[in-house]
């Protein structure tokens, strides 16, 4: 997919097909038989939210065909807007079309400006125009449409020109996170997401490395090494750099979970569903689709992305509920749950980016049940020790419409991390196990600006759609836009 501006004025644009409200369509076409073809298809078009129609006006017309978007012609609140601008970028995926002209962003939207309605129609193309046919050997047609054209006229030729921009991006990083999201876990285990990942360092400024066991070994990541100490295939600690920003600035630190299959361990799992458990990395698969996405950017920033990749599996070798680990930190940790595993490896992360001296450290990760609990599929769960960061997500992820919600890291959660034997142990007990997941985590990221987003209930889908998201690139993308 490639979105681009064009400047014109519908009424002059020649394009398989226009995007836009009937108002709109209306003043695109200029010529009585065009506009009667145009009354004929939306005869029966109730003109509702949510409605789109498809209206052919012909092979020989200068716009061929139009889709009309239902409930856009007045000002209309931010919530109709994404709603409108959904369906019509899913009917659009699917249209026989090469290319397409969007023009539903001039439509009037309370409180928010042309830039805003660009780019969030965009990201619904983008979401909407995504396949995953690679393991299949009779593969679904492949959507036709390549390239989106975004209206614009003189004075908002440079918002457009902006969104688009971004937007190609952001496309980029997204699919790169939901296909390693969606790559089977016999396929996608830690060396493959290092392979991934040096794809990324083809690019100008950017620098990816891995530290293997050996070397974490060495430098006392005794609690990574535990989870990965059951499985055959050995754990890494990918690291891509990017140095878009000034020399001296200080980065911007990702940290993704990269549990490339959670059996559970020795705690193991039941086993309906366990397959979903290869979503369990796409807290790394996110951090590096962002990665992705700023690079492509040009973001003038400098980043560090962190990928805790490991698989939980049960062996002779994996670790026992009870035993004690030493993290890099110092700490002492009691398993008390092997399935607890992400946090595990996480906190030798966190400890790690240190070194790095980060003005601020994102982890995201699918780390609990409970979090799916607590706020079902809608929003991610977000944790941090500092106001401004927390709010600076926050923010990102309600202009990009991939929300997050703010939970508590109060003190009075950490007792239920006491262990009669180690500093702590790795489980809090039944109640608030998201918070608790974050409590653990906020142990070892003192002194630093740090937020965790908890991404169990957004990064993926069950069910009939199953599959990732992409969630949260779009919101941490926007943070780091944000930060420019
Ligand atoms: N990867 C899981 C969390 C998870 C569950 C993510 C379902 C997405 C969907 C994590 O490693 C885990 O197993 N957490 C345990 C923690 C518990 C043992 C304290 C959980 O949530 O049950
Ligand atoms: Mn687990
Ligand atoms: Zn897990």
């Amino acid at each position: 997919m490639k979105y681009s501006t064009q400047t014109a004025t519908a009424s002059t644009i020649k394009t398989p097909c226009f995007v836009t409200s009937l108002d709109g369509a209306r003043k695109a076409l200029t010529k009585k038989a065009e506009r009667e073809a145009l009354d004929l298809a939306t005869r029966d078009f109730g003109n509702k939210l949510g409605q789109v129609c498809n209206a052919n006006i012909g092979s020989t017309a200068a716009i061929q065909r139009l889709l009309v978007v239902g409930g856009c012609d007045g000002e209309v609140s931010e919530t109709d807007y994404r709603k409108a601008s959904k369906a019509a970028a899913a009917s659009l995926a699917r249209l026989p079309v090469a290319s397409a002209t969007w023009g539903l962003h001039h439509a009037s939207v309370e409180d928010q400006d042309i830039y805003w309605r660009a780019s969030t129609s965009l990201l619904d193309v983008s979401l909407a125009a995504y396949q995953y046919e690679k393991h299949k050997s009779k593969k679904a047609e492949p959507l036709k449409l390549r390239r989106v054209n975004v209206l614009a006229d003189g004075r908002s030729r440079a918002s457009c020109a902006k969104a688009a921009k971004e937007a190609n991006a952001l496309k980029a990083g997204i699919d790169f996170a939901r296909d390693l999201g969606n790559e089977p876990p016999n396929v996608c285990n830690p060396s493959y997401l290092l392979k991934e990942a040096k794809k990324l360092g083809r690019a100008d400024k950017v620098k990816v490395s891995a530290l293997d066991e050996k070397k974490m070994e060495e430098l006392g990541m005794g609690s990574f090494l535990s989870v990965s100490r059951g499985s055959d295939t050995p754990a890494k600690l990918i690291i891509v750099q990017y140095n878009g920003g000034k020399r001296n600035d200080a980065p911007i630190v990702l940290v993704g979970k990269g549990i490339t299959f959670d059996t559970g361990g020795i705690s193991l799992k039941p086993g309906a569903n366990m397959d979903e458990m290869k979503f369990d990395m796409c807290g790394a698969a996110t951090v590096l689709g962002a990665t992705r996405a700023a690079i492509d950017a040009k973001l003038p920033i400098n980043l560090v992305t962190l990928v805790a990749a490991a698989e939980n599996m049960p062996s002779g070798k994996a670790s026992r509920p009870g035993d004690i680990v030493t993290s890099l930190s110092g700490q002492t940790i009691e398993i008390l749950n092997t399935d607890a595993e992400g946090r595990l490896v996480l906190c030798d992360a966190l400890e790690y980016a240190r070194r790095y001296k980060p003005k601020a450290i994102i982890d995201v990760a699918t780390l609990t049940g409970a979090c799916i609990v607590a706020l079902g599929s809608h929003a991610s769960a977000l944790y941090a020790n500092d106001d401004e960061l927390a709010n600076g997500i926050l923010d990102a992820g309600t202009w990009s419409g991939d929300r997050s919600w703010r939970m508590p890291l109060w003190d009075d959660y950490q007792q239920q991390l006491k262990s009669n034997f180690a500093d702590m142990q790795n489980i809090g007990g039944p109640q608030a196990g998201s918070v608790t997941a974050a409590c653990f985590l906020a142990r070892f990221t003192k002194g630093m600006k740090w937020a965790h987003m908890d991404v169990a209930g957004s990064a993926f889908q069950g069910g009939p759609k199953k599959g990732a998201s992409g969630r949260p690139v779009p919101s941490l993308f926007r943070y780091l836009v944000d930060q420019c």
